[in-house]
């Protein structure tokens, strides 16, 4: 007797096994539907790899920099900490393909609405952990990328200086920011991930695959008939002419060998980044979001003036509930993309302006979240314009906030001209007190213009 045999004689599993592998899908269910399958490969990817690295990563300031490089040293820790590296950013693309291709369809509409629900909430913890994850190597890239983001949550009306100490562990960014953000990414997060796949699996396996939209409607309407009642009709109608579904789990693990195939050669080739230790003093550091988050920053660089924060809170709050909720209030019958126009055409414009935010915010030459690129820039006069230039060029922002965004080095000049006159900046500029270094060599002309912008900050 096999050993086979021998566990299935007392557990029963041959037939779940092959149940499961022989239940019907229904017709239709192609390379669209393995989006979802390759984003679960590609978190088990992250739970592995993000194991591995745990087990020589040090999370405090002092040693995160030599932990992260030792790991380069190791036998395959290149290779592991590329892996991570990459297929965080292709869990980020499929995670947002797999969506797109859930809104297309409508595969949300009765009786899917909890899954999108809950698949909305891990689309939030995927990008939680790429906020998390890229502090930890506590590069200059990860220091400074960090001092934007958490800016610019601690904007937030009300409750901002409230998440900037909570996120960071206090006002500044210190070990205390590292291990609570480490924290996060190895804890909380995982933690909430488990949980919510685990359910969106539940959900998914409990329901059967959205069959795909037809583009005719396949049944008549029979009178009296109840919602549930006709759902299970046509599901059944559209499994009975389906396929088993292994023939999809084929379909799956072609797409995640591909997958796993392209993450490896990007990570062999190209490798995880790692730039020079962190250091809060760099002067004219010019912080970038990893590519994911640029759209939204280059949305930040559009919104200006004394609303800012408030504008940036509500959008950014309101534009997820309508996401989470969507379900709930898109409660039409017709599910293919050419019969709901309306949605179609709103899904397509949200992929364009994502896009096109991305793209503008990887081309903009100047440091589009960097300090003063928060300031109300078209309230300024040509003069105070160039002063903001002089400001950016120098790399005051590295070290100042203003208006919620830069770095803490030094105090936050939002409301500098109501506490100093101009001379009093331009002594501080030159001479200064303490820790900031002199700025000696501006052109009379810049001071000018600089000193002009400053006297804006009341
Ligand atoms: C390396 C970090 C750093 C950089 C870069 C930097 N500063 Fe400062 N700044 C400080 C610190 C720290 C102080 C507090 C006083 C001191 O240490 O001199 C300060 C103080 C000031 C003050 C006085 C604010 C107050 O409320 O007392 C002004 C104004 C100022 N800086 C302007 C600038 C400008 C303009 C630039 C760019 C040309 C700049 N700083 C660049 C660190 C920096």
């Amino acid at each position: 007797m096999g050993i086979f045999d021998w566990v299935d004689e007392r557990l029963g599993v041959k037939s779940l096994v092959r149940g499961f592998l022989d239940r019907p899908v229904p017709a239709n269910v192609g390379w669209l539907n393995t989006l979802g399958s390759a984003t679960l490969f590609l978190l088990l990817v992250q739970i592995a790899t993000g194991i591995s690295l745990a087990l020589f990563y040090v999370p405090a300031a002092d040693n995160a920099y030599q932990s992260v490089q030792h790991i380069d040293t190791l036998a395959f820790g290149t290779l592991v900490r590329g892996v991570h590296h990459w297929s965080a950013s292709a869990l980020v693309v499929l995670i947002g393909l797999h969506t797109l291709r859930v809104f297309f369809h409508a595969a949300y509409r009765y009786p899917r609405e909890l899954t999108w629900v809950v698949g909305a909430l891990l689309f939030l913890v995927t990008l939680g952990f790429a906020f998390t994850g890229y502090l930890l190597p506590w590069d200059q890239k990860a220091y400074w990328a960090t001092v934007v983001g958490t800016n610019v949550a601690g904007s937030a009306p009300f409750v901002g200086d409230l998440i900037l100490n909570l996120l960071r562990g206090g006002p500044a960014m210190t070990t205390a920011t590292l291990t609570r953000f480490y924290g996060i990414h190895v804890w909380v997060l995982p933690a909430s991930l488990l949980l919510l796949v685990g359910l969106h699996l539940f959900m998914v396996i409990r329901q059967g695959i959205a069959a795909p939209p037809r583009r005719n409607a396949t049944s008549e309407e029979i009178p009296g008939e109840t919602k549930k009642a006709r759902y299970a009709r046509e599901y059944a109608a559209e499994k009975s002419a389906g396929h088993p579904f292994y023939q999809s789990l084929l379909k799956d693990a072609v797409v995640a060998v591909g997958i796993i195939l392209v993450v490896a050669v990007l990570a062999i080739a190209v490798g995880a980044p790692l730039e020079a230790r962190a250091d809060p003093n760099a002067v004219g550091y010019v912080p970038r979001p990893e590519w994911y988050f640029l759209d939204v920053f280059q949305m930040l660089w559009y919104v200006s003036g004394p609303a800012e924060p408030l504008i940036i809170f509500l959008a950014g709050t309101v534009g997820f509930l309508v996401f989470l909720l969507l379900p709930l209030f898109d409660r039409g019958r017709e599910r293919h993309p050419r019969r709901r126009p309306v949605a179609t055409l709103a899904g397509a414009l949200v992929v364009v302006a994502v896009g096109v935010l991305t793209y503008q915010g990887a081309t903009a030459p100047a440091p589009v979240a960097a300090g003063a690129g928060l300031t109300a820039s078209g309230s300024l006069t040509a003069s105070q314009k160039a002063g903001l230039h002089v400001f950016e060029l120098e790399g005051c922002a590295a070290c100042h906030l203003v208006n919620g965004s830069g770095g803490t080095a030094g105090p936050d000049l939002t409301h500098v001209a109501a506490r100093l006159g101009s001379a009093e900046i331009q002594h501080q500029i030159l001479q200064p007190r303490d820790k900031m270094p002199p700025y000696t060599d501006i052109a009379p002309a810049d001071m000018t213009s600089l000193l002009d912008f400053l006297s804006t900050l009341k």
